[in-house]
């Protein structure tokens, strides 16, 4: 990005991340693909992404990764108002998400250079739809989903509890991240169980990640 703007990175993330398949980014993409039932949208052209055809519509990994997602909530979106996702990276599950539902009043907390994109993203993509871009948590936000996706083990120990008051305030939280990972704060192991959820949230779910390896995710029923 550094070198070339925002116009390339999503092909250098596609063919240089940990996701990277090599010269077999097409077929991964359909390999992928078959863990979702609905695909029903052209992702978005911002950043580059290498893409393939199914079903007549152009689709990358990151659009199958949040359909995925996506389905994997499985609660009525028509319910949800508003929705809060931390650390959305360029927004690519916000994407589909407004995709499907223009109705909903989203919110994006991230540090720069994420939210920048996010934001030249979003903006370009859905000029009319109701989008607010944070840097720190707002613990009075009270979303009704909360979206945290491979971030929460990216944060400190007082970043953490900070967020979690705040979703605290919500009625739905989803994540997906590492099953474990080694905090560089302390050296402490991140799991799930290092997150501070409190006892009478409801968890909906918990499941290994089919098509990132070493990943799960899990959604909670916050009131
Ligand atoms: C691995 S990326 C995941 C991006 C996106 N959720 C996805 O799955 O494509 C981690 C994201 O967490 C964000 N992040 C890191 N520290 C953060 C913090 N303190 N508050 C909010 N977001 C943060 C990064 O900027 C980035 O957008």
């Amino acid at each position: 990005m550094l070198k070339n703007g925002t116009q390339g990175f999503r092909n250098t993330v596609a063919t240089r991340y940990f996701t990277d398949r090599r010269n077999d980014n097409e077929a991964y993409i359909k390999r992928i693909a078959r863990h979702v039932t609905n695909i029903d949208m052209d992702d978005s052209m911002f950043g580059n992404p290498v893409t393939t055809e199914i079903n007549g519509h152009i689709v990358s990994q990151d659009l199958i990764n949040s359909m995925f997602e996506i389905e994997a909530m499985d609660i009525d979106f028509s319910r949800i108002k508003s929705v809060c996702e931390v650390g959305a990276g360029y927004g690519r599950t916000a994407y589909v998400l407004l995709k499907r539902f223009p109705h909903l009043k989203y919110t994006i907390i991230d540090i720069s250079p994420a939210l920048d994109l996010a934001r030249e993203h979003l903006t370009k993509e859905f000029p009319n739809a109701d989008i607010t871009f944070l840097r720190v948590p707002d613990k009075s936000l009270g979303a009704d989903l909360y979206i945290a996706i491979s971030v929460l083990t990216e944060l400190s120990e007082k970043e953490l509890a900070d967020y979690f008051e705040m979703f605290a305030t919500g009625k739905y939280l989803y994540f997906k991240d590492w099953k474990s990972k080694v905090n560089p704060d302390n050296g402490t192991t991140f799991s799930e169980d290092s997150f501070p959820i409190p006892s009478k949230w409801k968890r909906m779910f918990k499941r290994d990640d089919p098509i990132t390896y070493n990943f799960y995710d899990a959604m909670y029923k916050i009131t």
